[in-house]
C-alpha cells in the first residue's frame, strides 16, 4: 500500500504539470492573435495591446536632379567640422517595401535630420513617417533620436503616432544597405511599436 501511494504521488503532480503547461500554452495562443498582415506590415492583437512589425527600406537622396534631402541651415564651422557639426537637413524621404527604389511606396519620412555630434558622426533625427499603403493609408509615427550612422545597426525611439499608431511606443533597428558614391543611403528598417486598441473600450 505504501509503496503504491509512492508511485503514483510523483506519477499525479507530474501529470499536473504537463496539464498546467499544456493549458498555459493554449491560453497564450488564444490571446494573441494576428489581426492583419502584408508584405511590410504585421499587426497583432493581445487583449487591447497590438503589437505592429514593419519592415520597409529608406532611401535618402541628398545630390543629384531630384534631391529629397536639402541642407537648410548650418553654422559657421559646419562646412570644416570633420562631422559637419551644425547642418541641419530637410527629408521627404520615399520608404519602399524592398531595397530597389523602384519597388512599391508605402510612405515618406519627412522632418529634420542635424549634424549633433562635435567629434563622432551623429545624427537628431526629428521625422514623421507617414504611410500611404493598406489600412495604414494616413496613419503615420514619429521618431526622435539619436542616429548613431557609423554603427552596424541603429537603434532609434518611436515617441508617439497617429491614426493606427495612436498613443505609439517603440523602436526601430536601422541598418544601412547600401550607400552609392552620390551619397543616396538605403536604409533598411525595421519597426516594433505597441498601441492600444480603443475600440475594444468603446465606452472610453
Ligand atoms: C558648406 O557646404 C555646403 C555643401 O557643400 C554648401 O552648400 C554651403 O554653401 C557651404 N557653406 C559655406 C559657408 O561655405
Ligand atoms: C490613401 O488615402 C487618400 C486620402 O484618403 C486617398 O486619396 C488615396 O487614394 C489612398 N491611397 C491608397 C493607396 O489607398
Ligand atoms: C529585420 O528583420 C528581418 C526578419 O526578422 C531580419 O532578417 C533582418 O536582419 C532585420 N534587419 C534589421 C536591420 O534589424
Amino acid at each position: 500500500m505504501e509503496k503504491n501511494k509512492e508511485l503514483t504521488m510523483p506519477t499525479l503532480n507530474l501529470l499536473s504539470i504537463l496539464i498546467f503547461i499544456v493549458s498555459s500554452i493554449n491560453a497564450g495562443a488564444d490571446h494573441a492573435q494576428l489581426n492583419h498582415q502584408n508584405s511590410w506590415a504585421k499587426r497583432v492583437e493581445r487583449g487591447n495591446e497590438v503589437t505592429t512589425t514593419l519592415q520597409f527600406y529608406f532611401h535618402n537622396i541628398p545630390n543629384g536632379p531630384g534631391p529629397t534631402s536639402v541642407r537648410i541651415a548650418e553654422a559657421a564651422q559646419t562646412n570644416s567640422s570633420r562631422t559637419f557639426f551644425g547642418a541641419l537637413m530637410m527629408i521627404d524621404d520615399p520608404l519602399t517595401v524592398g531595397p530597389d527604389p523602384s519597388s512599391r511606396i508605402v510612405g515618406r519620412a519627412r522632418g529634420l535630420m542635424g549634424s549633433a555630434g562635435l567629434n563622432k558622426f551623429t545624427l537628431i533625427m526629428a521625422v514623421s513617417y507617414v504611410f500611404t499603403d493598406g489600412i495604414y493609408n494616413g496613419s503615420s509615427f514619429s521618431l526622435l533620436s539619436i542616429n548613431e550612422v557609423l554603427r552596424p545597426a541603429q537603434e532609434m525611439a518611436v515617441v508617439g503616432g497617429t491614426g493606427l499608431f495612436r498613443l505609439a511606443r517603440g523602436h526601430v533597428v536601422a541598418r544601412t544597405h547600401s550607400i552609392d558614391a552620390m551619397s543616396v543611403a538605403i536604409v533598411e528598417y525595421n519597426v516594433t511599436i505597441a498601441t492600444y486598441d480603443y475600440s475594444k473600450h468603446p465606452h472610453e
